[in-house]
């Protein structure tokens, strides 16, 4: 990926109404199911990130056909069977697709290559190879159980496996998988995460038990392809709900929001901290709940997360953490160690950046105490080529004193291309 920066200059406050991009965590699920159901799939509002165009070129690649005009997407479903791939399938940055992609890949009986990007070669698989090989499917991996994978599908068997980490895309990746398999498949998580894989299959039409913690699917059922619009990505929106908390006075509304209670968290804790937020137009589409947002900065108090509430807001914490030094009693963050594995190491990518910004905080294995009450300065950042880290301190540059400067910026292709544009068309000054 080429390194452009950008340069961000201190704002004033937001103000505005934006649309977000469909969520990435369900258009990554949608794109994957509709190539396996029978008949056409029609997408829209697909999130406009690399990551899912990643998993589209991936199906494209097992015998999937489908059109695309911007955001509208038309999946023509292969059924059940896919076709051998005949080159190994380029996963580019993308946890979600390698790691969910597989669970189908594991019930195809051919041989299938899966690579990535350096970032992604760096991030960990076992947590999906052992499952997978129980259920029946072989893997070859890299050491430590790091991409490039090879995968070899098979006839599987279902499984009851309690997940040792909580992780949605492990979950997605078993159940997929428990399509395939003979037998009711079962995934115990110890803290839910996000359900939108259960929420999927059900929407393509599968029968899915879902108790507590607890997800069962019966292998051998058939999907048939749906018509949708993926709501507005709720992790995107993050960056300009905790813009708008920066400055009192900010007003911003968000129509067509993804608001599932797995992932809207994040608004219980912008509102503890001190957002005032109102939702109206709530309505359900397959399963997910959707609404429009009604945001008013104020000031911005001081929290901890951990435990349920981590997993629960793995995708929001960096940029929470690149703005508690401005609230008024800072965050503390624990229980966050998945964090290190993620697109960078998180962790060390927001301390190093919030240092440079002059701030100071304490960083732990498993998190980061951030004090509050703290004045920033505007300084030269690096995204460490992660979209996330590049999207976070370009809204902490907001209210430090002088210019930022973030190489590497164009990182946000792969969640939000077109997130600089639309936080310029936000900002007052
Ligand atoms: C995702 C789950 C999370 C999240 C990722 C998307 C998903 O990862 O960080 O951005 O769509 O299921 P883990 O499940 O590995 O925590």
């Amino acid at each position: 990926m080429s390194r452009k920066s950008v340069l961000i200059r201190p704002a004033k406050g937001i103000a505005g109404s934006v649309r977000l991009p469909g969520d990435k965590s369900i258009s990554h699920r949608y794109a994957m199911l509709g190539g396996i159901a029978e008949g056409t799939t029609k997408l829209d509002n697909f999130s406009t990130g690399a990551d899912c165009a990643s998993t589209l070129g991936c199906i494209r690649s097992l015998g999937v056909n489908w059109e695309r005009d911007g955001a509208s997407v038309v999946i023509h479903g292969q059924g059940r069977s896919l076709r051998r791939p005949g080159a190994p399938l380029d996963c580019g940055n993308s946890g979600s697709t390698i790691r969910m992609l597989s669970g189908i890949l594991a019930g195809q009986e051919f041989v299938t290559e899966l690579t990535g990007d350096e970032s992604l070669s760096r991030r960990p698989m076992a947590r999906i190879i052992k499952p997978l090989q129980m259920m029946g499917a072989n893997f070859e991996s890299q050491e430590g159980g790091r991409p490039p994978l090879k995968l070899t599908g098979a006839k599987l068997k279902a499984i009851d496996y309690q997940l040792p980490v909580a992780s949605a895309q492990v979950k997605t990746s078993i159940l997929f998988g428990g399509l395939y398999a003979e037998g009711t498949t079962r995934v115990e998580e110890p803290i839910q995460t996000r359900d939108h894989g259960e929420l999927a299959l059900q929407a393509f039409g599968a029968r899915v038990d879902r108790r507590m913690r607890e997800v069962s699917i019966e292998g051998g059922q058939q999907l048939q392809g749906i018509e949708a619009t993926v709501p507005g990505d709720i992790s995107s929106a993050a960056f300009f709900l905790c813009a708008a908390g920066l400055f009192s006075g900010s007003e911003l509304v968000i129509p067509g929001l993804l608001l599932n209670p797995t992932r809207a968290r994040l608004l219980d804790f912008l509102v503890g901290l001190g957002l005032r937020v109102t939702m109206s137009d709530l309505q359900e589409q397959h399963g997910e709940l959707v609404g429009s947002l009604q945001v008013e900065g104020g000031v911005l108090k001081g929290a901890t997360i951990a435990g349920g509430d981590t997993a629960a807001l793995i995708d929001e914490i960096p940029v929470l953490a690149a703005i508690a030094p401005y609230t008024t009693d800072g965050i503390e963050i624990r229980d966050a160690r998945e964090l290190r594995v993620k697109e960078s190491d998180r962790i060390a990518s927001v301390s190093t950046n919030l240092r440079a910004m002059g701030a100071e905080i304490e960083e732990f294995d498993d998190g980061l105490r951030i004090p509050g009450g703290q004045k920033l300065r505007g300084a030269r950042l690096d995204s460490f080529g992660d979209h996330r880290i590049a999207m976070a301190f370009a809204v902490a540059a907001l209210r430090a004193e002088g210019e930022t400067e973030i190489s590497g910026a164009d990182a946000a292709v792969i969640s939000y291309p077109e997130f600089f544009n639309t936080l310029e068309s936000l900002v007052q000054r």
